[in-house]
């Protein structure tokens, strides 16, 4: 059975592709489809954008669709950058720097953070389950590492002792919030 999972950042791609290890279906991505919509994430919580995708490309493919949605919640920030990680500057380098900024006066205890992941599972007849997940961490106050992608150089994971851009894939993949999600998913499935 096909499965679509809806998103065209390939670093995302690849980790639930390897999450999915042995499952029967077979994997389509956005990139698979014939002009697929352009779908805005119009929603204010990760679920809400996650449930918004998942629907809009299941009526679209006629697939099994899987959407996700994934930020940075930063505590000092009140949230942010939140449902606009994606947003938050043009670039990973941009992005960090402008976190790193807005965090400068913070002192390294009150610098807790989140990994959050909203995932959506739509069928084409309309039915929909959803799961969340979250990993802890701190911001640190310069990069280390060079694996992962987005926010991983400054996200410290206290559990792992080291930056997500520190961890192989394969730790990354038994720690992160897209895989706390994606374990009970996988249920469903
Ligand atoms: P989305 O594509 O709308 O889910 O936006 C997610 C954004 O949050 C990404 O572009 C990254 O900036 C950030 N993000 C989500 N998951 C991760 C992760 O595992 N590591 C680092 N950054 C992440």
């Amino acid at each position: 059975m096909k499965l679509l999972v809806a998103t065209g950042n390939q670093g995302k791609a690849r980790e639930i592709r390897r999450m999915l290890g042995d499952l029967p279906y077979q994997i389509v991505t956005l990139a698979d489809l014939d002009n697929p919509p352009e779908v805005e994430e119009t929603g204010s919580t990760f679920l809400e954008n996650a449930m918004i995708k998942a629907a809009a490309y299941s009526e679209f493919s006629g697939m099994l669709t899987l959407a996700d949605d994934s930020g940075l919640v930063v505590d000092a920030l009140d949230g942010a950058p939140g449902v606009y990680s994606a947003r938050f500057a043009p670039t990973d380098d941009e992005r960090i720097e402008k976190l790193l900024g807005m965090l400068e006066e913070v002192p390294d205890e009150k610098r807790t953070a989140r990994f959050v992941c909203a995932m959506a599972l739509s069928n084409p007849t309309g039915e929909m389950n959803f799961r969340l997940g979250t990993v802890e961490g701190v911001i640190i106050r310069e990069k280390r590492g060079d694996g992962g992608f987005g926010y991983d150089p400054v996200f410290f994971v206290p559990e792992a002792g080291k930056t997500m851009s520190e961890m192989t894939a394969e730790e990354k993949n038994e720690i992160s919030h897209r895989a706390r999600a994606f374990a009970e998913i996988k249920e469903i499935l």
